[in-house]
């Protein structure tokens, strides 16, 4: 705030409470003077009953006084008056700032004998599991779903069939840092000679589609765009996140309209980075409550 409105906002506040103050010595002071002496309003109803126009009872303006005395006193500890911090030093940030420092406390002292530990060992550990599930279920789960049987572009973490690597190291990597799946379009590439109709066919080959002259056709073209990423057999590349297209498992969808459309347009598919989130010890709890869902080979 600078000094200008800072001074504005204190003159302000002053000439405010200064107004209430002398209203209020203005009334009592009328008071004084007219001693049970209540004005009339000049109306009367029904013949008697006359409107008067009395002053406020002595109590009553002390309780006004009351509240100016609070204003004072707060706008002296708390901050409000201009740019004056208060005596108090409190701030809203500070405080928050504070309750998570506390709130951090207690995690660390909960989470401390997790600290470090590899996610298949936790997973063997039923509290840590449990501990977890929470967490999984107030971050991954909006993404992965509440069972983590993931959804359209979106993995299932129960399956064994991973696309960035499914060792603990590599588990917890992906939870820490995120990922990025970038799979290029390749429309423009295979419009000539319209190769992507024979691509497309050679890859649902490749998952037990049928074998046909279009797929024999369409796996000279994979063999030399597709298997940098994918693999001379399909299988995928879990350093490149690229999947394997050869296990009935598909992540964008299997129908043939879908796998035309990631063909020719490209995907990129981000897991976001979870380490700033949770903290290490935390984000090992997540992969541990996943590491205990997967189905043993
Ligand atoms: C905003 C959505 C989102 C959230 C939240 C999210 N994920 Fe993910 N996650 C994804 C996406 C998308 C992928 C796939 C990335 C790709 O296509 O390469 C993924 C991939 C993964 C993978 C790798 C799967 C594989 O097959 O290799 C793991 C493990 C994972 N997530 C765990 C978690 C955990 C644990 C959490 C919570 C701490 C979490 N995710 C939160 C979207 C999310
Ligand atoms: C630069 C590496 C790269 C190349 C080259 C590449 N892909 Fe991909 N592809 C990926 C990645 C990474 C994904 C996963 C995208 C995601 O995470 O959503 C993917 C996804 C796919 C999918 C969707 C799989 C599913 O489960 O839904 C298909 C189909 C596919 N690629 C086919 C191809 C074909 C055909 C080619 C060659 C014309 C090709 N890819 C070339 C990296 C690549």
């Amino acid at each position: 705030m600078s000094s200008f409105w800072s001074f504005y906002i204190a003159a302000l506040v002053v000439l405010n409470i200064a107004g209430c103050v002398w209203l209020l010595w203005y009334t009592a002071h009328r008071r004084a003077n007219k001693v049970n002496q209540a004005e009339t309003t000049g109306h009367v109803w029904d013949g008697n009953l006359t409107e008067l126009n009395k002053p406020l009872p002595r109590w009553w303006i002390n309780m006004f006084y009351l509240t100016i005395f609070f204003t004072i006193a707060y706008l002296v500890i708390y901050p409000g008056f201009g740019a004056f911090s208060g005596t108090k030093g409190w701030s809203s940030i500070a405080q928050l700032q504070d309750e998570e420092a506390k709130m951090q406390a207690i995690w660390n002292e909960r989470y401390a004998r997790f600290e470090g530990q590899p996610i298949d060992a936790l997973a063997k550990d039923p509290e840590a599991v449990q501990v977890g599930q929470n967490i999984f279920a107030n971050n991954c789960a909006a993404c992965h779903g509440s069972l983590a049987q993931g959804a359209n572009g979106y993995p299932n973490l129960t399956d064994n069939d991973w696309l960035w690597g499914g060792t603990p190291d590599r588990m917890l990597e992906t939870i820490l840092n995120g990922r990025i799946g970038a799979m290029p379009a390749w429309g423009p590439a295979l419009a000539e000679g319209n190769q992507l109709p024979a691509v497309v066919s050679y890859v649902q080959s490749l998952s037990g589609g049928e074998k046909s002259e279009l797929s024999a056709r369409g796996e000279t073209t994979f063999k030399t765009l597709c298997i940098a990423c994918h693999g001379v057999d399909g299988t995928g590349n879990t350093m490149l996140g690229a999947p394997n297209l050869t296990d009935h498992i598909w992540l964008h969808g299997s129908d043939t309209a879908t796998i035309t459309r990631i063909i020719g347009e490209g995907k990129t598919n981000q897991m976001p980075a979870h380490g700033p989130l949770l903290g290490e010890t935390r984000a090992r709890l997540a992969g541990a409550y996943v590491w205990s869902l997967r189905q043993e080979p």
